[in-house]
């Protein structure tokens, strides 16, 4: 099987060497101890334990497994399905002094296709079986402990995704006094799914360590996420008070051997952190309560705006105000479908059309950052990209003659221009394959007894496509969302924005998307890229925290976006002050010299990712 795939449907990134260390470290170099990684690839995670301690390891794929064996030259490894009930029977009751790993994150769709194709897979039915039946069996928890996990596991949906399980087991697996070190995500700690995993980590253990990969740098040219190592101490006994350690390492800190390239000759990362030391541009300290670590819609105790929330204050998200989001129009081939307005003429990758003739098949399209100024609002198309749009039962003279009798005569011959023009594109290969077969586009033919559509006739917009507000999903300096109120299609570079209630105002999104509470909350759920750009999702965003507002904040808010909106980025900073002020005054008191710093928040982090 191509590695690629291997790759998705068994979720198999190896942790690396640097990885490996920087956990052994931070779980202070333990000698004599029982270890396990029950997803151990090719035994990464465990290799730092290997002259010390006894290691054990438990991997589904073959490779893998062989690499793992022949590494570690042990045989303590085991190939097979982690939550096979015959693998499951052969764990230590009592649980593992240290169980390290790095879950599979396999998407929901590929899971389905691991099921049938790799063997030793099991369903997420099987998994909750026999996990739920490891729970009665251990040593590790008490009565009630054993009846919340069950809870937990039985009431998982087919959807749960397997790291879910995993987290689960590892918690289940650890013996009191033990400790657990993972590798995850970042994202995983907001994720709905990973609630009851977090509350049994703060319930079940002491969190020490928390250590965040700021540049999503750890695993670059592997996949580009922003990861997190999670290091906690079981305990049988309540650890509300227990303060955790988070440590932001940035990509100036990572070397060939390292993640922690800081430390002086022959100190440990432990000792580090216990000097509280910090190195500008290299890694940052922050202590926060481990009663606050939570992924709840709140603000998370490492936000650099929770020292700005002093009132008791409820947060809801932009949905539940009424906005909805979404991502913007993919025409599956750009080369075909997207022009250049050039003098007279419209160009793409693969012919020109003359204008005039044509017209009215075109629609302004939102297209890249580049042709956008520095103006808070797309007032005019005169520089927009155009979209070819050949509405439904309009085709070419030849496509038409191949439609049944009883319809042909509702559809509409294009004109001979645009006709040549659709001809040449049907020829036109991308990465070997012909336009009209390309997978998001082939889907645009219809072929029902009264709906007849061709590769060429895009689907019907809907209200994404057109969002009223739209930001960009790449982001190079400041995020500036942008108002659309002409309605042009928005293109999938961006994320767009809009008022569920058609017939209310839609000003205030422009005013709240660029409000410096909304720029930092995206600067730290984003995804910094290579370059230092910063990536956004449409799903992350809907997760981020907003005061509740009260229906005057909101009038308030669409005069101050009514005043954005006419104004470009040079001259907007009184008006994103007065939103601020209305924003942060829902969460603490707010004067001239919080707004100078929540400024310099905003203006860091965009510097320390550039
Ligand atoms: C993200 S990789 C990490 C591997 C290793 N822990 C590391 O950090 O390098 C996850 C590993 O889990 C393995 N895996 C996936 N599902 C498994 C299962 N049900 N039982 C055992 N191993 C599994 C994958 O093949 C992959 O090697």
């Amino acid at each position: 099987m191509e590695r690629a795939i291997k790759q998705k449907l068994l979720g198999q990134y190896f942790s690396g060497n640097r990885i490996a260390a920087a956990l052994y470290g931070l779980l202070g170099e333990p000698i004599g101890k029982s270890v396990i990684d029950p997803m151990c690839g090719q035994a990464d995670l465990l290799l730092p334990f290997k002259e010390k301690n006894r290691i054990n390891g438990i991997e589904l794929d073959k490779e893998a497994y062989y690499n793992a064996v022949r590494l570690t030259s042990n045989d303590n490894i085991i190939s097979g399905n982690v939550f096979d009930e015959n693998i499951l029977d052969s764990l230590t009751l009592d649980g593992y002094d240290v169980v390290v790993t790095n879950p599979p994150f396999i998407r929901r769709e590929n899971y389905k296709k691991a099921t049938e194709l790799i063997e030793g897979s099991l369903t997420t039915k099987q998994i909750c079986h026999n996990l739920a039946y490891l729970v009665k069996k251990v040593n590790t928890l008490n009565s009630q402990q054993k009846d919340k996990i069950s809870t937990y596991i039985n009431s998982a949906s087919g959807r749960t995704d397997i790291a879910y399980f995993s987290l689960i087991l590892c918690i289940v697996i650890t013996k009191i006094g033990g400790n657990i070190a993972l590798v995850v995500p970042s994202a995983l700690l907001g994720r709905e799914y990973s609630v009851p995993f977090i509350e049994l980590l703060k319930d079940l253990f002491e969190i020490k360590y928390i250590v965040n990969d700021v540049n999503s740098v750890w695993f670059e040219g592997i996949a580009q996420v922003k990861t997190s190592l999670i290091v906690a101490k079981r305990t049988d006994s309540s650890s509300a008070q227990n303060h955790i350690v988070v440590l932001d390492v940035f990509k100036r800190s990572l070397s060939e051997n390292s993640i922690f390239s800081f430390l002086e000759n022959g100190q440990s990362i432990i000792e580090f952190i216990k000097a509280k030391q910090e190195i500008p541009q290299k890694c940052e300290i922050q202590i926060i309560a481990q009663n606050d670590f939570a992924n709840r819609l709140r603000i998370d105790a490492t936000s650099k705006l929770k020292p700005f929330c002093t009132k008791n204050c409820h947060f809801t998200n932009i949905e539940s105000l009424g906005i909805s989001c979404g991502q913007g129009f993919r025409s599956g081939a750009n080369a075909c479908f997207v022009f250049e307005k050039v003098g007279q003429q419209y160009i793409s990758k693969i012919g020109s059309l003359d204008i005039e003739p044509v017209k009215d098949y075109f629609l302004p399209l939102i297209q890249s950052q580049k042709v956008l100024d520095k103006n808070y609002s797309v007032c005019s198309d005169k520089y927009l990209a155009a979209l070819l749009f050949v509405p439904k039962r309009y085709a070419r003279t030849f496509d038409i003659r191949t439609i049944d009798d009883s319809i042909q005569q509702s559809y509409i011959s294009l004109p001979q221009a645009l006709d040549d023009y659709l001809s040449k594109s049907e020829l036109y290969e991308i990465k070997g394959t012909p336009v009209p077969k390309l997978s998001a586009v082939r889907t645009n033919a219809k072929h029902d007894s009264n709906d007849v559509r061709f590769w060429y006739n895009l689907p019907d917009f809907t209200t994404r496509h057109q969002g009223t507000v739209f930001v960009p999903r790449v982001n190079g300096s400041s995020i500036v969302a942008r108002a659309n109120f002409n309605n042009y299609i928005v293109d999938a570079n961006f994320i767009t924005f809009w008022n569920c209630n058609e017939d209310a105002p839609s000003e205030w999104i422009l005013a709240l998307l660029n409000s410096s509470w909304f720029s930092i909350l995206c600067e730290e759920t984003g995804i910094v890229m290579g370059g230092g750009a910063l990536k956004l999702d449409a799903i992350q965003l809907k997760k981020i925290p907003i005061p509740i507002l009260e229906e005057k904040d909101i009038q308030d808010l669409n005069t101050l976006g009514i005043k954005l909106a006419s104004l470009s980025s040079d001259a907007s900073e009184p008006i994103i002050s007065k939103i601020d002020k209305i924003i942060f005054g829902k969460i603490g008191t707010i004067d001239q010299t919080t707004l100078r710093k929540i400024q310099s928040i905003k203006k860091e982090y965009i510097e320390r990712r550039l």
